[in-house]
């Protein structure tokens, strides 16, 4: 299976070139000027070729809520936001606790043969908030452990989760909210579970990964453990990014201008590795319950993108890296650049196309948004994954 992708502007975390990607058995090998091999052609004109995205942070809610979401409908939301790569959290129903639903879940991936995925297994047992054996039986196709969704309250249980994750080299993905605190300060709770597991992942010598960091407080917490050599990582939301001084219900809140400014500081600086959606669909009725989430595969690319490149915070190659090297590398996954025997996991964007952001048109069945009838640039043409083209929005391709 080959396929030669034409004329594109070709951009990954290192390279701004003008030119051609060959792909062959599903894998990248050749890319640059002017490349003639007979075979089936993409043409590319007038766009831009990025690796794929890689989300390190999506709830697609099957087993147990698939009226909000299923693997199917998730895979081609993922699809049109551009992404070939998702990390689904543990919170279905039963909570992902297992092996058992980790098979059944990467099977439904490989029998639908849409994306890739990684399935996250919960810290503690079905969320109990202390039972971690269910830990010692996991194997190597499980790389991340969260609670994501509810937090590790105890410090106890969070610091020998932490003990048990080094030595499995297993990652936490650390969803920072204190139960206790949260009704009376948002903003506290954030920061006071961030700063201990900081302060844990320094002690054990864990890798510690912060789910959807909000606050200016946690922002300049995480810079300064950078600094110290604590195995830290940490991701933002498209949403945390575009919005402040917004009530639309999601966890963490929408914060305040001067997080906002802390957190673009934060990409800017390097200080945040990865830009990660928090895909978190819900059907109309339980939102209208307050249940919290944005429904953010489908926006991910064209808000970032018109947020902080369009105005000229960050580059095109650091949106990339933010998108699809950094968290490919998190992942230990063989995808999220353009070089030589990666992946042929390619998006295909038309960066000047303007779009109204309308939630009826979204694939996924959460149409959760806070950014409907938003105007943004940058739509996703196509997104192909090991050289095949999985989701067409208008390319045209000549089959030879
Ligand atoms: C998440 C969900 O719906 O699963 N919602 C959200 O607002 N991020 C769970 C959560 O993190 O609260």
């Amino acid at each position: 299976m080959e396929v030669l992708i034409k004329n594109c502007r070709i951009v990954d975390e290192t390279k701004d070139i003008q030119g051609d990607i060959y792909i062959k058995d599903g894998r990248i090998v050749e890319y640059g000027q002017s490349i003639h091999i007979d075979c089936k052609t993409i043409d590319a004109t007038n766009l831009v070729a990025m690796p794929s995205f890689i989300d390190m942070h999506v709830h697609f809610r099957e087993p147990g809520y698939t009226y909000k979401e299923d693997i199917y409908t998730g895979s081609m939301a993922a699809l049109k936001g551009g992404y070939t790569f998702v990390n689904l959290m543990a919170n279905t129903d039963p909570v992902c606790s297992g092996m058992e639903i980790v098979e059944y879940v990467l099977g439904r991936a490989k029998e639908l043969d849409l994306i890739d995925i990684h399935q996250t297994v919960s810290v503690t047992k079905d969320f109990d908030g202390k039972t971690l054996d269910h830990l010692h039986t996991l194997d190597e196709r499980v790389k991340f452990i969260s609670d994501d969704g509810k937090g590790v309250q105890s410090n106890l249980t969070m610091f020998k989760a932490l003990l048990i994750a080094r030595d499995r080299d297993l990652t936490v993905i650390a969803h920072e909210e204190d139960e206790e605190i949260v009704d009376i300060d948002t903003r506290l709770s954030e920061n006071i579970m961030t700063m201990r597991d900081i302060y844990l992942s320094g002690l054990t010598g864990a890798r510690l990964h912060l789910a959807h960091v909000s606050t200016k407080e946690s922002i300049e917490e995480i810079r300064k453990a950078k600094k110290e050599g604590i195995r830290v990582t940490c991701e933002v939301t498209p949403h945390h990014i575009a919005l402040y001084d917004n009530d639309y219900r999601v966890n963490p809140p929408i914060r305040e201008r001067e997080d906002v400014r802390a957190l673009v500081q934060g990409i800017v600086d390097g200080t945040v590795d990865v830009i990660a959606t928090d895909h978190a669909p819900h059907s109309e009725e339980d939102k209208e319950k307050g249940a919290p989430g944005i429904s953010g595969l489908e926006t991910a690319f064209s808000l970032v993108y018109t947020n902080l490149v369009k105005r000229g915070s960050i580059s095109l190659n650091r949106l990339s890296q933010l998108m699809s090297a950094s968290p490919g590398k998190l992942m230990g996954l063989n995808k999220g650049r353009i070089k030589k025997g990666y992946d042929g996991d390619i998006v295909l964007i038309d960066l000047d196309k303007k779009i109204i952001i309308d939630k009826e048109s979204f694939i996924s069945k959460g149409k959760n948004t806070p950014f409907n009838g938003v105007e943004v640039y940058g739509e996703i043409i196509a997104t192909i994954r090991r050289g095949q083209v999985k989701y067409n929005g208008g390319v045209n391709i000549d089959n030879r």
